[in-house]
């Protein structure tokens, strides 16, 4: 038997967008994503995953569930064995064995923990409206602070008594067990004494994303500096603040819909927003920012906007935060309130669509900001200006994705007025020193297969690539697998057929290898590199079972010379031809259609080159063996076909 807690554990962290992730091309569509459905037959997309309810339905088929009813569907197993098979895929640890009598008390005592915080949490809030006072010193005091009613109850904000242990005897006189009072940190007991921890405080309940309270924080009334202006709920097994986001239980449908995650300091500035009207907002309630608070926005939304007051500490608090939101390929902008202001003072004295037009025109991406703000720092001196650089760059090169890395460092060379190829060889050395740092510290080996050591040496291509010297395929050959590499695992929308008029197009979305692949495929060509060739097969084995190519797994290749053309390539600027770069400033245009065309047009002209070699080669032949004369020209009419056919696809692809 699986232990209780341990399926909740499952069923929370399986997120359902993920689980069916890996088996449908999910695209984002308002709240929801959308898909072909895998359990039937379909052109249009019906298959819908709702990540803030959990569940996906097919409106086609009618299919529905959750996580684990997907892989029950899926895989054809039974409710036990897709529990173990996504406690395996996210590395929870399952017990199978009967539960020991610890284990039981264990898991009891966890419920035990949530039912108490529930009935304090219910005790507050029956404190705050229905005593004397309560009134008097709780319910006027956010009275006074403009929170309205239904704001109050919305947060279930309640009041603690201003006595040694009110709390504490109630919730004995109830049954409730001290240690337990004590392990939620209500009570502190000391020897033979116990006393309430919130006492004469106004009461900010703590709820996970699925609303159960799970801890407090209690305001003081006194405006005395000694006193702690929060108390807070220690750690506890039902509490761990690295993993809670104040008011995301409120916000992550919000968040979804308007597809952005404000990101404030304190519990009163999520609540002023909400009284506003604005619900996408969060708070890391005053610890610094963690990485398992970033990935639970992450669930919802890709951007986050960091608000803060305009004081020096908060500044550095955003820098940091900014990094590690970079760092999971996620996008931030800033927002400094003006001095002296927070965003629950903002809020306060201005009407809703003041605050909305405020966020929306001050909210700076981090590179403008980060730059605006050190500028100001460092004025003219030429060596705080080169920690300057080093800073901003340091905080682009965690970007993982390519495209948008070269966005950054282009708005960085227009602020800084630096050349941008100065910034990109900075870029380059921390990059450089970043992959080797990974792929020495990782003892990644590729699941994907890859091609047996066995291959012919191939010092005669390293030779031609250390030279230089590369004939036209050679170059396209580079160009594909280096977008292979560096793009392989984007997707994009691609034009089934382009020779039909506009309104009659169908478009489909897939992984760039995918398209690469079969594009490749389509007349069986090999590359003439054999390098080329390697990364190409690890790359097409891995799109046959639709599995995707890890770029730490090519960075930590066996072969150093896939390794380090793998490495190469992601440290290069753009994996597009250079030519082609040039010509067309692929930053300002749409990148994914770009991209579609660039890659078509690429393989297009290297299946161009090699269909005119094997032409030639044809030729050759021909003169040597008159005595195959019929079946060599036999070839070369099909290839001239061929030719004639890419021909004309070429001169269809319109790069603009
Ligand atoms: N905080 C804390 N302990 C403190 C001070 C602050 O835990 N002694 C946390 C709280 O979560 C608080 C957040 O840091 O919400 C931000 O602090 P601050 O801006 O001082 O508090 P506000 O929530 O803005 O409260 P108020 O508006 O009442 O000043
Ligand atoms: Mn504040």
């Amino acid at each position: 038997m699986i232990p209780k807690e341990t399926v909740d554990q499952i069923i929370e962290t399986a997120r359902v967008e993920e689980v069916v992730g890996d088996y449908v091309n999910l695209k984002k569509r308002g709240a929801n994503l959308l898909g072909l459905c895998p359990f039937h037959n379909e052109k249009t997309p019906s298959f819908t995953v709702s990540p803030a309810k959990g569940i996906y339905k097919c409106f086609g088929c009618g299919k529905a569930g959750g996580s684990v009813n997907f892989i029950m569907d899926h895989e054809h197993f039974t409710y036990p064995e897709a529990l173990k098979f996504l406690a395996n895929k996210y590395n929870i640890e399952l017990e199978e064995e009967e539960l020991t009598a610890d284990q039981i008390q264990q898991a009891n005592e966890k419920e035990s923990l949530f039912i108490i915080s529930q009935f304090a949490s219910e005790f507050f809030q029956d404190q705050l409206i229905n005593t004397d006072q309560g009134k008097a010193i709780g319910l006027s005091y956010f009275k006074e602070r403009g929170f309205r009613e239904d704001i109050i109850e919305k947060f279930k904000l309640g009041y603690s008594p201003d006595e040694w242990d009110a709390f504490t005897k109630t919730a004995l006189a109830k049954g409730y067990r001290l240690d337990y009072l004590e392990k939620t940190g209500l009570s502190i007991v000391k020897g033979e004494k116990h006393f309430d921890r919130f006492k004469g405080r106004v009461i900010f309940p703590i709820q996970n994303i699925s609303g159960r309270v799970i801890g407090f924080g209690g305001r003081t009334l006194l405006a005395d500096k000694k006193t702690a202006k929060y108390l807070n709920s220690p750690e506890s097994e039902i509490y761990h603040k690295s993993n809670v986001l104040y008011g995301l239980n409120h916000a992550k449908k919000r968040i979804i819909e308007q597809d952005v995650c404000f990101l404030v300091e304190g519990y009163t500035d999520v609540i002023s927003f909400h009284q506003s009207g604005v619900e996408n907002v969060v708070s890391s309630s005053g610890t610094s920012l963690t990485v398992e608070q970033i990935r639970l926005i992450k669930r919802y939304s890709q951007n986050i906007t960091i608000l803060f007051d305009g004081d020096a500490a908060g500044i550095k608090a955003a820098f940091r935060g900014i990094d590690m939101i970079l760092e999971e390929g996620m996008n931030v902008k800033v927002l400094a309130f003006p001095d002296g202001e927070d965003p629950d003072s903002y809020a306060k004295k201005h009407s809703t669509s003041e605050l909305i037009e405020f966020l929306s025109s001050n909210a700076f991406d981090f590179i403008r900001f980060k730059t605006n703000l050190l500028l100001e720092e460092t004025g003219d001196d030429p060596i705080k200006r080169a920690g300057l650089i080093k800073e901003i760059v340091g905080s682009i090169a965690l970007i993982p994705d390519p495209i948008a890395r070269s966005v950054y460092l282009q708005e960085c060379s227009n602020l800084l007025k630096i050349d941008e190829q100065a910034l990109l060889s900075e870029l380059n050395k921390v990059r450089r020193d970043k992959l080797s740092k990974k792929a020495q510290k990782s003892n990644f080996h590729s699941e994907i297969p890859l091609p047996s050591e066995e291959f012919a040496p191939i010092e005669e291509e390293e030779n031609k690539i250390n030279k230089q010297k590369f004939s036209p395929t050679e170059f396209q050959e580079k160009d594909i697998i280096r977008t292979l590499i560096k793009f392989g695992n984007h997707t994009i929308t691609i034009t089934v057929d382009d020779t039909l008029p506009k309104e009659q197009q169908e478009f489909l979305e897939v992984q760039i290898a995918e398209y690469i692949v079969h594009e490749v495929e389509k007349d069986g060509l090999d590359f003439t590199l054999a390098l080329m060739q390697k990364i190409y097969d690890i790359f097409k084995v891995a799109v046959e079972k639709e599995q995707v190519v890890e770029e730490r797994g090519l960075i930590s290749h066996t072969d150093k010379q896939i390794s380090e053309f793998v490495i190469e390539s992601l440290m290069e600027k753009y994996s597009l031809s250079v030519n082609w770069v040039e010509k067309h400033n692929i930053l300002t245009i749409h990148e994914e259609d770009i991209l579609d065309k660039s890659i078509h047009k690429g393989i297009c002209s290297w299946r161009l080159n090699k269909v005119q070699l094997m032409i030639e080669e044809r030729q050759i032949k021909l003169k040597e063996n008159p005595e195959e004369y019929e079946t060599i020209l036999l070839e070369i009419n099909r290839l001239l076909e061929a030719k004639k056919a890419l021909a004309l696809e070429l001169g269809r692809i319109v790069l603009n």
